[in-house]
Order: structure tokens, then sequence, then C-alpha cells
């Protein structure tokens, strides 16, 4: 059985369902991320497990025990909040040791947990500060310790890097990441960060209006999204309005404006009203195999990446291309774009909504 598991949870307040019907097994030392848009019920699926919020319906268990009227403080559960509270009246040190004191753990013992988990958030030296001594990116991080010194079995963590600069961040995704599979703590990751999702998870649940809309591994969320929903949501996609002329055995002929898209429908049933999607970073500027000729819009350059947004017949198409020397046309030129029909991907438009 599943470390953790939630079945058929639901919370309603009053008329509003803010979880659906949700079902979710976590396995014992992974790594799972919760992404979706502000409100679709991350923090209250969260607060679920926590036990700080009781569902409507359904059953939680953890290590094969039913905790669903279990109280908070008894499920051994580490929480970092979304509004991390910190104790104002205790230094940096002392609410990092909080809980292990509480515990009775050693004080020489402890000394070293604290030191190990303020390492690990870069605040090593910061320990005889006050919280109001300290910045909000640096009182996140105080947040994050505590819960780590815990060494809990299971660590719930709601946008807690939400605070930090973008370079800090990346540093503690790692981090994190290598101290959760160190210590093999089972840890579910709330986020609207989908870098933070992709770069720390086994596997993420891409939440929508209160639903699992995917449950994959990053890779496979990108690659393969398994809903309309999922396929704007993560990362940046052309998605073109089309329509079924015929299913072949490996794929599908679709019309999208004045041309036939060969799309690899990979055993699903695709017909009528269809979107056609293809990432960016997919399409390149071509000449003699060009699929589809356009004028370039508009010309970005953010670094490692040139951003194009090229007028075709098809629509509107986002490209994107790696900074690899040279710069692309300017605005204004006339382009040709290419790619590969095994990066196409297609939806049926209504009704493809559904769990994976
Ligand atoms: N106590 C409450 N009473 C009524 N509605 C609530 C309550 N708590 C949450 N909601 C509603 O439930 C929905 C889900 O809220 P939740 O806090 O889980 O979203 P979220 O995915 O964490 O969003 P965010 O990314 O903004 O933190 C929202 O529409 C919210 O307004
Ligand atoms: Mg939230």
């Amino acid at each position: 059985m599943s470390f953790l598991t939630l079945q058929g949870i639901s919370k309603r307040y009053g008329d509003f369902t803010a979880i659906e019907q949700l079902d979710l097994s976590v396995e014992r030392g992974e790594f799972l991320s919760l992404l979706g848009p502000s409100g679709c019920g991350k923090t209250t699926t969260l607060q679920m497990i926590a036990g700080f919020v009781a569902p409507s319906t359904g059953r939680v268990t953890l290590d094969g025990r039913d905790i669903t009227q279990l109280r908070p403080e008894k499920r051994g559960i580490g929480v970092v909040f979304q509004s991390y509270a910190l104790f104002p009246h205790m230094t940096v040190a002392a609410n990092v040791g909080f809980g292990l004191e509480m515990r009775k753990m050693p004080r020489a013992q402890r000394a070293e947990r604290i030191s190990e988990a303020l390492a690990l958030v870069r605040l090593s030296g910061l320990d005889a500060r006050y919280p109001k001594e300290l910045s909000g990116g640096q009182r996140q991080r105080v947040a994050i310790a505590r819960a780590i010194a815990m060494q809990p079995e299971l660590l719930l963590l709601d946008e807690p890097m939400s605070n930090l600069d973008a370079k800090l961040r990346e540093e503690m995704h790692i981090e994190l990441r290598a101290i959760q599979k160190r210590l093999g703590i089972t840890t579910i990751l709330v986020t609207h960060d989908q870098v933070e999702a992709m770069t720390m998870s086994d596997r993420i649940a891409v939440m929508h209006r209160g639903t699992i809309a995917q449950l994959s591994t990053p890779f496979d969320a990108y690659e393969r999204p398994a809903t309309p929903f999922a396929s704007t949501f993560l990362g940046r996609t052309n998605s073109l309005a089309g329509e079924v002329l015929r299913r072949n055995p490996r794929c599908a002929e679709v019309a999208v404006a004045t041309t036939t898209l060969h799309v690899p429908h990979e055993g699903r049933e695709v017909a009528g009203s269809v979107h056609v999607y293809i990432r960016p970073e997919k399409m390149r500027l071509a000449n003699g195999d060009a699929r589809v000729h356009g004028r370039i819009a508009t010309r970005v350059f953010v670094g490692n990446q040139w951003l194009l947004v090229v007028d075709t017949e098809l629509g509107r198409l986002h490209v994107a291309q790696s900074n690899i020397g040279a710069p692309p046309p300017e605005e204004g030129h006339e382009v040709g774009l290419a790619w590969t029909d095994d990066d196409l991907r297609v939806l049926t438009r209504e009704g493809a909504h559904g769990h994976a």
C-alpha cells in the first residue's frame, strides 16, 4: 500500500466545491508536487493531509493508518505553510530547534541539527537574530529549516520559496531535493512555479478546479499533456484549432486552416474538433524544408533564447530559438518554419477533460 493515500476526498464550503472526489497515492520517499493556478485547491488539499482542514467526504491514510479524524499534532507531519509563522520572541536557532527541544533531544545533538538545517537554507551565522531582524526571504528559509530539522517522515511544503530571489531559489531546489533524497523524506510541494515543480519532483499532479487533470513524471507532463488544460498550463505552447479528416493507424490527419497536419495520436481516440499543439522550441527556422511561411511580427532576446512571434497561414505561432550565435532575421522579415510531425500533439476539444 502507498505511504499516503487520499481516497474520494472532497471539500465543500457551503455551495462551493473546492475539491471534488480527489484520489491520490504517494509512495514512501517520493517527491510529489501539486501544481496549478491560484484557487485550484492546492492549499486546501495540503491542509487536509496536515489535518487543519476536515474533508467533507473521503479518507486519508498514512503508513496504513486511517488518519482522517486524527488531530494535526498527532500526525507527525512536518509542514511549512504558505503564511509561515515564526515565534517572534525566539532567535533563529531557537525557532529551528523548538520542535527538537519539545522532543527532548539532547542539547549537543540539537545544536548539530540546527546548524545543518541553517546551512542548508544558507543562514549559517544568523542563529542569534530574531525574526524581525530578517528579510521576508530569510524568514521563509527559517521556516524551511525548522521543518527539515525535525526530519519528519512526511513533509508538506506550501509555496515555501515564493519570497526568494531567482538564483537562491534555483540553488535551494537542488539542495532541498538532495537532502530530501538523502533522508528519504516523503515530500509534497505545493507550487505554481512550473520550473520548481519540474526540477524537484518525481511526479507532478497538475490540478485544475479541485481535481487532478494529470498525474505523471515531469517529462510526461510536459511532453504528453493529458488534457487541453494541462497542455496550455505547463510551459508555453501553440494551440491550433482543427478538424480531424481521417484517423490512420498511427496518426490523425487534421485540417488546420488551409493545411493538413499529420499528428501522432498514440492510440487515443481523436475525432471531430480538436486542438493540435506544438511547443515553441520544437519549431525551427527553415528554408528548403519549410512547412509553413510567415512574417516575423515580434523578435525578443532573452539571453539563452530568441522568442519570435510569426504570423503564418496557420495563425500566430510562437517560436523559440536557442541562442547559438547569429541572431535570427529581424521583425518584418519573411521566414519559413519546420517541425517534425512526432512533435505535434492532438487532443479532442470538448470532452477531453478527465483523469490521467
Ligand atoms: N475557508 C474557506 N471558505 C470558503 N472558501 C474557501 C476557504 N478556503 C479556501 N476556499 C476556496 O477554495 C478554493 C481553493 O483554495 P486554495 O487555498 O486551496 O487554493 P490554492 O490552489 O492554494 O491557490 P493559491 O495558489 O492562490 O494559494 C478557492 O476558490 C478558495 O477561495
Ligand atoms: Mg495556496
